[in-house]
């Protein structure tokens, strides 16, 4: 069976008073958890939460840069994030594909570098409401997917997680249902097949769009979705704990 993946996406939300008053209580979360537990704060405070997250809650970047080292003023490498002894990194949220233009070939520029780095890259995927209502989602989706994927081998695999989001499901209060996800799911999870079943069935898929402690639980139990990347409602540590107590 997939282990099921929680994983916060605060975005450019938090201070040094959430980090300190809710990250401790995670961590006790995530030792009991049947789940992996992932947060991804903002990178300003990613090495504090290394720090409070103890053993068992994995931290994670928002984004890395493609390129090791250099010139690059702002810019965090996924090397330096793995030396700072995390373990995953967000690549293709579409906050960065819409806002900063990221395009298909540097987000699987950015996966490799992660992976080269050691870390567990999440692929985030998935159609704005236009494509959705012009009939296009598997179209976008597994395009997005795809483009990725061919730049890896299936060795790599074992470092990637996907995440669906849909656009329209982000921030919005609008959940998919949990057929409109699943069916999704199961489309990517089959697109993977057609590279190699046995890696494809141990693909972890993450739903992400709206996700609350209500209903969460509902959208974990579907067979393709292996857990959910959860925005807004990991901001509240009771509300995001009990979304991880809705997993596996
Ligand atoms: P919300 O849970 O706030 O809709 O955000 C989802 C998301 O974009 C997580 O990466």
């Amino acid at each position: 069976m997939r282990k099921q993946i929680v994983a916060g996406n605060w975005k450019m939300n938090g201070s040094n008073e959430l980090l300190n008053s809710f990250v401790p209580a995670l961590a006790e979360e995530a030792k009991q958890s049947q789940a992996e537990i992932l947060v991804c704060p903002p990178a300003l405070f990613l090495g504090d939460m290394r720090r409070l997250a103890g053993e068992y809650l994995l931290v994670g970047a928002q984004n890395c840069h493609e390129a090791v080292s250099g010139a690059f003023t702002g810019e965090i490498s996924a090397d330096m994030l793995a030396d700072m002894q995390l373990s995953h990194v967000l690549v293709g949220h579409s906050e960065r594909r819409a806002i900063y233009g990221e395009t298909d070939a540097l987000i699987a520029a950015k996966t490799k570098a992660a992976l080269n780095a050691g870390l567990t890259a999440v692929l985030c995927v998935g159609e704005t409401l236009e494509e959705r209502e012009a009939g296009r989602t598997l179209d976008v989706v597994l395009g997005q997917v795809s483009a990725v994927v061919e730049q890896l081998t299936l060795a790599d695999w074992a470092n990637l997680v996907v995440a669906y989001e849909p656009v329209w499901a982000i921030g919005t209060g609008k959940t998919a249902s949990s057929e409109q996800a699943q069916d999704v799911h199961q489309a990517i999870r089959a697109a993977l097949a057609e590279y190699s079943p046995e890696h494809a069935d141990a693909m972890r898929i993450l739903y992400g769009g709206s996700v609350k402690a209500d209903n969460a639980a509902e959208l974990f139990a579907c067979p393709d979705i292996d857990g959910g990347l959860v925005g807004g409602a990991s901001l509240n540590s009771d509300e995001f704990i009990s979304i991880c107590r809705s997993a596996n």
